[in-house]
């Protein structure tokens, strides 16, 4: 079988969390092979539909580059860069707008949660305050995707109807101007959705119960023993079920392990101490990563070098694709 290309954008609003490492980055990296058919980038322009917030978007560009590479990614083996370093994007995000209808962003899970909203807020115009960014949002991601022809699209399940989106445009787009695109697939992992945050709903930026991936030794404890269980006693045997901590564990223990904490739940395990185990458990694993961020993180000019050397090396192909979809257009030499 031919090896098929992965590909995955990050929206560069906010700080990496435990969430975003067990369920996205861990899985991307260890799935990295040796053949540069993985490609994961920083979706910058993204970044601004819902941002405007220089400095905000400027930082997390910044922490989450250097959360993937402190994490194992080897720009040896991936494709790792920033969305706005490949400008080809941008020009056939035109040319599929030119080719995807409004009914289809209409039907956007986004934009309808926008109008939703405003619906609530008794507003008399129902697309109050939505920009053209937003509406159109899909279009943006489908070109990052059909981009680089990517076969398997890595995202969390709120994202599944954007790349059925890229797929009904690739296949539009084939169909008008012949054969360009291959059709993305999603690819959901379950673990993706699992993780809970500090008050025992999914762990999210939104529900401000993140746990930061690369917070102190110090701070990783104070919010690891903050984290919500009932109020049984020691000694009394828990359920694992509906325990985030168990649930927590389970993202960093091997199987063994995970048996053998289940057998302590009922035994009766205090949660002060299964909180101290979670802690040792978690922090075993991001110590070492932990530091290298520091460092990275200390050395910008490191990271944006690694950056755009990513770039360079993927726009032969960018600009090669676009060199294609202009002429399938029509947008040729006159002679
Ligand atoms: N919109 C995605 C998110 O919010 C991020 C993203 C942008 C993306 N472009 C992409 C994901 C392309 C996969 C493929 O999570």
């Amino acid at each position: 079988m031919k090896k098929q290309r992965t590909l995955t954008g990050i929206t560069t609003t906010g700080t990496p969390h435990l969430g975003n490492y067990a369920g996205a980055i861990r899985p991307a990296i260890q799935a990295i092979g040796d053949e540069s058919k993985s490609f994961y980038f920083l979706a910058d322009y993204h970044g601004i539909i819902k941002c405007h917030e220089p400095e905000r978007i400027h930082q997390s560009t910044l922490e989450i580059a250097a959360t993937w590479l402190a994490c194992g990614l080897d720009p040896d083996k991936a494709h790792f860069y920033r969305q706005s370093d490949i400008p080809e994007v941008m020009e056939l995000t035109w040319i599929l707008n030119c080719l995807c209808t409004k009914g289809l962003m209409n039907r956007s899970h986004a934009y309808k949660a926008a109008v939703a909203d405003n619906e609530e807020k008794g507003q008399a115009d129902l697309d109050h305050g939505i920009t053209m960014g937003l509406f159109s949002y899909p279009i943006l991601m489908s070109a990052d995707i059909l981009m680089f022809n990517a076969h398997k699209v890595p995202v969390g399940k709120d994202q599944i109807q954007h790349i059925e989106m890229a797929r009904d445009i690739a296949q539009k787009f084939n169909h008008t101007f012949g054969e360009v695109f291959t059709l993305p697939e999603a690819v959901i992992s379950e673990e993706t959705e699992l993780l809970q945050g500090l008050d025992g709903r999914k762990m999210s930026k939104s529900y401000n119960n993140t746990i930061p991936l690369f917070e102190s030794e110090k701070r990783l404890r104070k919010l690891i023993m903050k984290i919500k269980t009932n109020s049984q006693e020691p000694g009394e045997p828990k359920n694992t079920d509906d325990s985030t901590l168990y649930q927590l564990y389970k993202a960093f223990a091997s199987t063994d392990e995970v048996a053998e904490i289940a057998k302590c739940y009922a035994e009766g395990i205090a949660w002060g101490e299964m909180k101290q185990i979670l802690f040792e458990k978690i922090n075993a694993e991001i110590a070492p990563m932990r530091e290298k961020y520091n460092e990275l993180i200390a050395e910008p000019k490191k990271i944006e070098a690694i950056l755009l050397l990513g770039a360079e090396k993927l726009r032969p192909m960018s600009q090669a694709l676009l060199a294609e979809v202009r002429h399938a257009v029509g947008i040729r030499k006159l002679g």
